[in-house]
């Protein structure tokens, strides 16, 4: 019986995978078997480390710089991927920021920074990954579908969060996109899933876990009591690429200990 995710022979970008969520998102899929490319907007030594660790490991990688709001940057990115790798099976689209402050004090380029690189980024490289899919086809020896696309969201899909309102309405409109693209690509034998991670051990929100204060705020809103770690959003992606979730698509898994179960209702309301 299979028991562990498969990408054995399979080709996988992962987007903003030099630290964080993405990096973690790398490592698995590449232990998975995957080959992978490491993007990364300005970190190349960070890229760079990624890249060795999974060769460490046994596994193959190569980074690649581009900023993924910007559409040559991402069609050098995918042209440089189908030259090492063929194709790709795989497009996990994390890149990803904030820009928070007070919604009346927030600069129009707060605004569009967030916009463009969170919810735009993943429409450009969607595009490029959906046109190779319907190009290829299925390989049957690789994998039931024709291509995997993974957008990562969060638990501010649904959660509304005060002074981050461009990060949580580009969070928003990731959902409808994926779900959208989804009905598209469907016929096509192309599945698109999001993961809504809830508060994970990262750089993006280094000040809410850094000081044994802060981590206990945190964990009040967090039922399970732990914050997530980067491996356990790889995990889940490393899955949800597979073919045991072959029949899933257009809808968001979350992974948040609970975050989305508004917590503060235990003992109110
Ligand atoms: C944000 C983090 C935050 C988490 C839970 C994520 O999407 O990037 O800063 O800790 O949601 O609120």
């Amino acid at each position: 019986m299979n028991q562990s995710p498969s990408l054995i022979n399979q080709a996988a970008l992962i987007t903003g995978s030099d630290s964080g969520i993405g990096k973690g998102v790398a490592l698995a899929l590449a232990a998975a078997g995957a080959k992978v490319v490491i993007n990364y907007a300005h970190n190349h030594d960070a890229a760079e480390e990624a890249v060795n660790q999974i060769i460490a490991l046994g596994g193959e990688a190569f980074a690649f710089q581009a900023d993924v709001s910007h559409e040559d940057e991402v069609k050098a990115m995918f042209a440089q991927m189908f030259e090492r790798y063929g194709t790709i099976d795989i497009l996990v689209n994390n890149a990803g920021l904030q820009k928070d402050s007070k919604f009346v004090d927030m600069s129009l380029d707060d605004w569009n920074k967030v916009i463009s690189i969170n919810l735009t980024g993943q429409f450009l490289c969607s595009r490029e990954a959906a046109k190779e899919f319907i190009r290829r086809g299925v390989v049957e020896d690789r994998s039931r579908a024709a291509g995997k696309i993974i957008c990562m969201s969060s638990v501010h899909e649904v959660i509304p969060w005060a002074g981050h309102v461009n990060y949580a309405a580009s969070k928003g409109g990731i959902s409808m996109f994926m779900k959208s693209i989804a009905q598209e690509l469907a016929p096509h034998k192309i599945r698109v899933v999001g993961i809504g991670p809830g508060a994970i051990q990262t750089p993006i929100n280094k000040s809410a876990w850094d000081t044994p204060e802060a981590l206990d705020k945190l964990l009040t809103l967090i039922p399970y009591n732990r914050i997530g770690k980067p491996d356990d959003i790889g995990q889940l992606a490393a899955w949800l690429a597979s073919d045991q979730a072959d029949y899933i698509t257009g809808t968001t898994i979350f992974m948040d200990g609970g975050m989305t179960l508004y917590p503060g209702f235990a003992d109110n309301g």
